[in-house]
């Protein structure tokens, strides 16, 4: 997937200024005295690979991370090997100690954190809602739900100290419709969706903006087994 057919926000498809990049509303950002931090989870692949190449591309100081710290540094030498500034810290967001090292680490590596992008999500089933037993909803609800909101929390003081400071959660379709074939999970992107709402009202007064995105169907490895019982003039 090329990083210029995601659109997290149209401000990210102007050229980069002196400004910053306001990465979810269309208000001109006062002039940082560093670029802006941006950690994504789940950005060795997909979705949150194409977010952290194409931020880096506008002037981002991105982290890159995954389950795999291998796959990660991959991405980031790939986005320094591009002129873009990236660092690599492998991050399980199932794992809760994992998501304060991320937060940790990335103060130490950068200094600050500007934005956080919560894109890294589960899905270990597929088919019939009947079929979901509760280790797999457990799984469903902690990593794309308690971890999101954790982390979230986590990042929320140094979020505040930024001044600008933003989270996009990456939703999905699946949580504004019925599906026969990935119920549970759109349960936890329903879920998703009211905690942005929650989180803009929470953190609101610390300055930090929440905002989430909700993709359709996207060629990724995530959607194989959804894309693979769809007609091909449906993807993207
Ligand atoms: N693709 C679609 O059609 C679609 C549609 C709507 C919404 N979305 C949403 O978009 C987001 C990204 O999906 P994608 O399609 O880009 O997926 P993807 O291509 O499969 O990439 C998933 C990324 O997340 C990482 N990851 C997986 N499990 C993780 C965990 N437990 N902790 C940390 N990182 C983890 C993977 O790396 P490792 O395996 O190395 O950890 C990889 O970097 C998800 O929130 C998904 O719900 C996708």
């Amino acid at each position: 997937m090329r990083p210029e057919s995601l659109l997290l926000h149209s401000d990210l498809t102007r050229p980069a200024a002196a400004t910053t990049i306001d990465i979810v509303s269309n208000r001109e950002s006062q002039p940082m005295a560093k670029a802006p931090v941006t950690v994504i989870t789940g950005s060795s692949r997909g979705i949150g690979r194409a977010s952290a190449e194409l931020l880096a591309a506008r002037g981002h100081r991105v982290v890159v991370s995954s389950r795999n710290q291998e796959s990660c540094e991959s991405v980031a030498e790939a986005i320094r090997a591009d002129g873009g500034e990236a660092c690599a810290i492998a991050c399980h967001v199932g794992h809760e100690q994992q998501l304060a090292g991320l937060i940790e680490k990335t103060i130490t590596q950068f200094g600050a954190l500007d934005n956080l992008v919560l894109n890294a999500a589960s899905n270990p089933v597929y088919g019939s809602s009947e079929n979901v037993d509760l280790k797999a909803f457990d799984v469903i609800m902690h990593n794309n739900v308690f971890s999101a909101l954790r982390l979230s929390h986590l990042a929320r003081p140094h979020l505040a100290k930024a001044g600008q400071g933003a989270i996009i959660l990456v939703s999905s379709i699946a949580a504004l419709l019925g599906n026969r074939v990935i119920g549970a999970y759109g349960l936890s992107k329903a879920a998703e969706n009211q905690m942005v709402r929650n989180l803009a009202l929470e953190f609101g007064g610390d300055g930090i903006r929440v905002n989430g995105v909700a993709p359709g169907l996207i060629r990724t490895d995530f959607s194989s087994a959804d894309r693979s019982s769809r007609p091909t003039a449906a993807l993207r």
